[in-house]
C-alpha cells in the first residue's frame, strides 16, 4: 500500500464512522439475532431429522469398516493418494501447510482491493482449493463400498422386539425350544438327550436381570453346554443383536412386562381366514421360521434338510422330498402330527406345533404347496 491509498484508505474509514453504527449494541445485536436463528435449526434438525442409527459400537466387529463424518471426508480421500510411509503428508504436511496459509494471511495478501474482480488471484486461489475439496468429497463417496447391514438397525421397541424374535428364532430354538420352553434335546452334538430347563419361566424372568441375559448369551455358559455368542468369543452376535435378543425375552415372557402397542402384531404369525388359500411366502415361512429353521439350516446336519427357502424347503433332506403337493401323506406332514417314519420322528423333537399350525400346513400342502399368495 503506498501513501496515497494509506490516506484515501483514512479517509473512507473515518466517513463511515461518523455515519456508521456502534460494534455494541448494533452489531453485536445483529449477530446474536443470526446465531439464536442458527441454534433453532440446530434444534429442529436434532428433534426431527436426528442422526441415522448405527448398530452398537463393537470392538470385536471386524466387519465394521469406520469412517468418518461426510465434512471430512476429503481428508480421509486424501490419504489415498500418499499410501504406505508417505502418509504423513497427507495426515500432518498439507492440513498444517493449510492452517498456516490462512493464519499468515494479513501477511502476505496486502492488496487493498475489496471488490472479487480486482481480487483474481486470491479468488482464483480459493476457488481451485473448494473445487479439490468437493472433488475428494464426491470421489470418497463414490469410491467407499456400503458399511455391511447398514440400515438394518431396530430403533423402536416394537422393531427390536421382533429383530429378537428372528434372531432367537435361528440361534436359539435349537436347544431352548421355539418358545423357550425346553425339553428334551434332539439333533444337537453333545446335547443329544439332555434335559432342558424352560427359559421362559417367571422363575427364570424373575430372578434374571437384563445384564445377567446379556451376559449369559454373550458369555455362554460352556461348562453346561451353552456356547457363547458374542462376536469376541467366535460367536454370530452383535452388541445391539443380543441387546435385541434381551428385550425381546423380557418382553415375551416375562409377565410383569406390558407389551406395548404394535409390538405383538409385528411378531405375529399371520392368521388365515376359513377359505384363504396359504402360501409359503404369506404363511409357511415365519411358522418355519419360528418353529424349525434353527434346526434345519447349513451347518446343522439333521438329514441334511434346509428349510430358509421356497426351493429347499421343497427339495432338499436325505429322505426328500419331504413335501409332495397335494400329498397329506407328505413326510413332513406326517412328522408334524408326531408319527415316527424313517425319515424321523416328531418335528419339532421338543414339543408339538399347536393345532391351528399344523392345519395351516396342511391346507398349504393340499393346495399344492405354493410359492406366492393367489391373487
Ligand atoms: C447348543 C445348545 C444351546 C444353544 C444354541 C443356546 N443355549 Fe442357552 N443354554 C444351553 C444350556 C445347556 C444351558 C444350561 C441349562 C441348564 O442349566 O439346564 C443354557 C442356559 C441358558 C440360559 C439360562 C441360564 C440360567 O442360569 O438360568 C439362558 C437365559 C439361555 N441359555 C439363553 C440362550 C439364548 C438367548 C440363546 C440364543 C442366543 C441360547 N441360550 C442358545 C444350551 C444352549
Ligand atoms: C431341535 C431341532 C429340530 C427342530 C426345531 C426341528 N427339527 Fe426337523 N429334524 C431334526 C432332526 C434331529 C432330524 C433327523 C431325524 C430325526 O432324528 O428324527 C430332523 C428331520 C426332519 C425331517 C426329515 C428330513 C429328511 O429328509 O430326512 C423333516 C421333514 C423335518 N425334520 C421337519 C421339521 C419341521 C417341519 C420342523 C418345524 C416345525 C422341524 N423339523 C423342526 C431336528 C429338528
Amino acid at each position: 500500500m503506498n501513501d496515497l491509498q494509506k490516506a484515501q484508505y483514512k479517509e473512507k474509514y473515518l466517513r463511515a464512522k461518523r455515519n456508521g453504527e456502534k460494534f455494541f449494541p448494533d452489531s453485536l445485536y445483529r449477530d446474536m439475532l443470526v446465531m439464536f436463528a442458527i441454534f433453532l435449526l440446530l434444534v429442529g434438525l436434532a428433534a426431527f431429522v436426528g442422526v441415522a442409527a448405527e448398530p452398537k459400537a463393537d470392538p470385536s466387529d471386524t466387519a465394521y469398516i469406520p469412517r468418518p463424518e461426510w465434512y471430512f471426508l476429503f481428508l480421509f480421500e486424501m490419504l489415498k493418494f500418499f499410501p504406505g510411509s508417505l502418509e504423513w503428508v497427507g495426515t500432518t504436511v498439507i492440513p498444517v501447510a493449510a492452517v498456516f496459509a490462512l493464519l499468515l494471511l494479513p501477511f502476505y495478501d496486502k492488496n487493498p482491493a475489496r471488490h472479487w474482480k480486482k481480487r483474481k488471484f486470491a479468488i482464483g486461489f480459493m476457488s481451485v482449493v473448494v473445487a479439490a475439496m468437493v472433488f475428494l468429497t464426491i470421489r470418497a463417496v463414490v469410491t467407499t463400498p456400503a458399511q455391511e447391514n447398514a440400515g438394518a438397525v431396530a430403533t423402536t421397541l416394537p422393531a427390536q422386539i421382533s429383530a429378537g424374535q428372528d434372531i432367537y428364532s435361528v440361534q436359539c430354538a435349537e436347544c431352548h425350544g421355539a418358545e423357550g420352553e425346553g425339553g428334551v434335546i434332539k439333533g444337537v452334538k453333545g446335547l443329544e438327550g439332555y434335559k432342558m430347563k424352560a427359559i421362559n419361566s417367571q422363575d427364570e424372568m424373575y430372578t434374571r436381570m437384563d445384564d445377567t441375559l446379556y451376559n449369559i448369551v454373550e458369555y455362554g455358559q460352556p461348562d453346561l453346554g451353552m456356547p457363547p455368542f458374542g462376536k469376541a468369543f467366535g460367536g454370530e452376535l452383535s452388541r445391539s443383536d443380543i441387546d435385541n435378543l434381551v428385550t425381546f425375552m423380557r418382553y415375551t415372557w416375562d409377565n410383569r412386562v406390558e407389551v406395548p402397542k404394535g409390538a405383538a402384531q409385528t411378531n405375529a404369525i399371520p392368521a388365515l381366514g376359513p377359505n384363504d388359500i396359504p402360501s409359503y411366502d404369506v404363511n409357511i415361512a415365519p411358522i418355519v421360521k419360528r418353529y424349525c429353521v434353527s434346526c434345519h439350516r447349513p451347518g446343522k446336519e439333521n438329514n441334511n434338510y434346509y428349510m430358509g427357502s421356497y426351493s429347499d424347503l421343497m427339495n432338499s433332506g436325505d429322505h426328500k422330498p419331504n413335501i409332495v403337493a397335494g400329498d397329506l401323506n407328505s413326510n413332513l406332514i406326517r412328522m408334524l402330527h408326531g408319527e415316527k417314519i424313517e425319515a424321523g420322528g416328531a418335528m419339532p423333537p421338543t414339543k408339538a406345533l399347536s393345532p391351528d399350525l399344523i392345519s395351516i400346513f396342511e391346507r398349504w400342502v393340499k393346495a399344492g404347496a405354493p410359492e406366492k399368495p393367489a391373487k
